[in-house]
């Protein structure tokens, strides 16, 4: 990677002569070798972002959001949970969003489904693509499902069978791969254990979350290659990382060094997880562009369109994005 692709682009936007919608060249593409030519951004500011705001925010403007994104250029948006309304109140409105999103027409729109209740609802929606959300520790399958970790599984078989045989692709998230801020350090063969029996369910996509994010490049691979090596493939693998130690970038990098080519990002950095308090926002989708376009990896996304979806965000919310690249990229001063 060439330094002057990174820096030459940050100055001239964090100057102050950028602005929101002036990103046109910047940052200079530089490729690097080994990389994929491609990435799918698999967007998740809608469903972890806004799970954990304090304010409930209106379906009218949901909706907005995710319009925005969409005409950003975002093909895979997660747009709500089919979970208890009293677990997470915040995505309590998701019979109300879904059918304001029937106009998205070549956008996939997967929500989040733990139990058969769940997909009961997703299905006379009409929803296609659903997640099933397991841990790895202990702990958090407590806090987040009510469950162990074995009884989650139990619990999903039915939904990922029934799922898969009405036609719908599913998505099995894990969480706590690198760390839990119950139980410290995950063991890589207990994240392995959970991950080969999500695909074993039935699942086609495997989501990697860094729930608190505590990983670090190096852990990535490793966990990546153990993957590997006990027959879960990389290219059913995505990468879900938040950014609490600000190494969200760096472990997707390592992440797309070993061939993973499905990213979570979370347009305006938005996110956390209301059962595990030390989680913070996702990787900001921007951020992720940015250094994406840098590589020259093509993700189809419309920065400045994605830029200005986050600000405007940010307006409802009421408080700035925490995206470095939002705030470089609508800096007034
Ligand atoms: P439970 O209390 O054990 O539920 O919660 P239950 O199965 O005993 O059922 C109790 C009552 O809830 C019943 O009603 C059910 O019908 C109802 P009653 O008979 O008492 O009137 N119920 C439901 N109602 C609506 N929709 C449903 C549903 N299910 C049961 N789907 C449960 C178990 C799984 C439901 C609960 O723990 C839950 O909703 N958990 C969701 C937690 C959550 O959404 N967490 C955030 C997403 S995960 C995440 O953010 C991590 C991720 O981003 C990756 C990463 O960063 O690592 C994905
Ligand atoms: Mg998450």
């Amino acid at each position: 990677m060439s330094e002057e692709a990174g820096s030459g682009g940050a100055t001239d936007a964090g100057g102050g002569a950028a602005g929101a919608g002036r990103t046109a060249g910047l940052p200079m593409a530089v490729a690097s070798e080994g990389l994929p030519p491609r990435v799918r951004i698999h967007e998740v500011g809608a469903r972890d972002g806004l799970q954990n705001e304090s304010a409930v925010v209106p379906v009218e403007v949901k909706a907005e959001f995710i319009h925005r994104l969409a005409a950003a250029g975002l093909t895979t948006i997660e747009a709500t949970s089919f979970v208890h309304p009293k677990w997470v109140p915040q995505l309590a409105d998701a019979e109300q969003l879904f059918p304001m999103l029937k106009d998205l027409l070549e956008v996939a729109l997967p929500v989040l489904v733990p139990n058969a209740r769940g997909l009961d609802r997703a299905l006379e929606l009409g929803v296609r693509r659903v997640a099933v959300f397991a841990s790895a520790s202990e702990s958090f399958a407590r806090a987040n499902l009510n469950r162990t970790v074995d009884e989650s599984l139990a619990m999903f078989g039915p939904v990922v069978a029934r799922a898969r045989e009405q036609g719908m692709h599913v998505r099995g998230y894990l969480s706590m791969c690198f760390g839990d801020p119950w139980e410290g350090p995950v063991p890589v063969h207990q994240v392995v254990r959970v991950a080969k029996a999500l695909t074993d369910l039935g699942c086609e996509e495997l989501s990697l979350g860094d729930t608190i994010g505590v990983a670090t490049p190096g852990h990535v691979q490793n966990l990546l290659a153990e993957l590997n090596e006990e027959g879960v493939p990389t290219h059913v693998i995505g990468v879900h990382f938040h950014d609490t130690y600000g190494q969200a970038l760096a472990n997707t990098l390592a992440a797309l060094q070993h061939g993973v080519t499905t990213v979570d990002a979370s347009a305006g950095g938005l996110g956390g997880c209301p059962f595990a308090r030390s989680a913070t926002g996702n990787l900001a989708t921007e951020d992720l562009v940015w250094m994406l376009r840098g590589l020259g990896i093509e993700t189809g996304v419309d920065l400045d369109a994605l830029v200005a979806t986050s600000s405007w965000m940010a307006d409802r919310l009421g408080r700035p994005s925490p995206s470095r690249t939002v705030r470089a990229l609508t800096h007034k001063g």
